[in-house]
């Protein structure tokens, strides 16, 4: 497996790839979720790329960005037993050169969930994932479900802008207790670790009811609402949306998104689940 370190690297290294190339972006910290991403790339392309670097444009003033945790050795090996070809790790300045200027924004996807309470988020995922693929020129990238707004925005921008690559979102890898793998789980002690599976058992609450004949959003919200009381920190929100456009909705009569964003302590955490009528 190689490492590379500059976009000429990566440049050259395309040239010398015959066929499909795939493309897996991260920020590092990678877990069982990384891997499956990887797994599949590999499956799927003659040869996988991963890229890890934790992109500052995305964090908001106050968030982890200083703290995120940052494991390049690990990182490395799980790249390489997973059947990665090269990694990818460029440093900020690199990608942000002095008078760096353009940004990509999808407006109205961007607005509503995780880009309510951060609002220059996406603006910098889709920024730094636009100028990843310019890099890497890769066939197909692959994101995965556990960050569906970032999959719905990223599958617009390249669809918008007629990116020439396919766009794949891969389901969310939980622990076996349900708690959706996330770089920020090492943030948890034991006791948060514990209270952060109430996300889980929100979402469960919320398929449960569905299941049962609930329709109704506001419902299956307040389904949700009474198993993370008590439990969080703080819901910054729960929302049940439609699953392609995150269109309002006020009862699931077609796929919808269950997304529930909330702190556990001081850690934010995510999660979400396809209800399905
Ligand atoms: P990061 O949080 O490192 O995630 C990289 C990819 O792994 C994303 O597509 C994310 O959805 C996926 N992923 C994380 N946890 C997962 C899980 N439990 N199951 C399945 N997939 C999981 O997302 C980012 O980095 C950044 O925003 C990035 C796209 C790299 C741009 O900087």
């Amino acid at each position: 497996m190689e490492q590379l370190t500059s976009i000429d690297a990566v440049r050259s290294y395309r040239k010398g790839v015959a066929g499909r190339l795939g493309f897996v972006p991260t920020m590092g910290a990678l877990h069982e979720g990384h891997a499956a991403l990887i797994r599949r790339s590999v499956a799927e392309n003659d040869a996988t790329v991963v890229s890890v670097f934790v992109n500052p444009t995305q964090f908001g003033p106050g968030e982890d960005l200083h703290k995120y945790p940052r494991t390049l050795e690990a990182d490395l090996d799980l790249c390489e037993r997973e059947g990665a070809a090269a990694v990818f790790t460029p440093n900020s300045v690199m990608m942000y050169p002095a008078g760096f200027t353009t940004w990509v924004n999808v407006e109205g996807l961007t607005d509503k969930l995780c880009g309510r309470s951060r609002p220059n988020h996406f603006r910098g995922v889709c920024t730094v994932v636009a100028k990843l693929f310019n890099i890497v020129a890769p066939t197909r990238a692959y994101f995965g479900q556990k960050d569906a707004q970032q999959a719905i925005v990223l599958t617009r921008m390249a669809r918008d802008l007629d990116l020439p690559l396919e766009v794949i979102t891969c389901p969310t890898v939980r622990e076996p207790d349900g708690l959706a793998m996330s770089s920020r789980n090492r943030y948890l002690d034991d006791r948060d670790r514990q209270r952060a599976l109430s996300l889980y058992r929100a979402l469960q609450a919320a398929e449960t009811g569905l299941a049962a004949g609930e329709t109704d959003v506001a419902t299956l919200k307040r389904a949700c609402w009474a198993e993370l009381d008590g439990n969080v920190e703080r819901v910054d929100y729960v929302e049940v949306l439609d699953a392609t456009d995150l269109g309002a909705l006020d009862a699931v009569n077609r796929p919808a998104l269950c997304a529930i964003a909330a702190f556990v302590g001081s850690t934010r955490l995510i999660d979400n689940v396809i209800l399905t009528p």
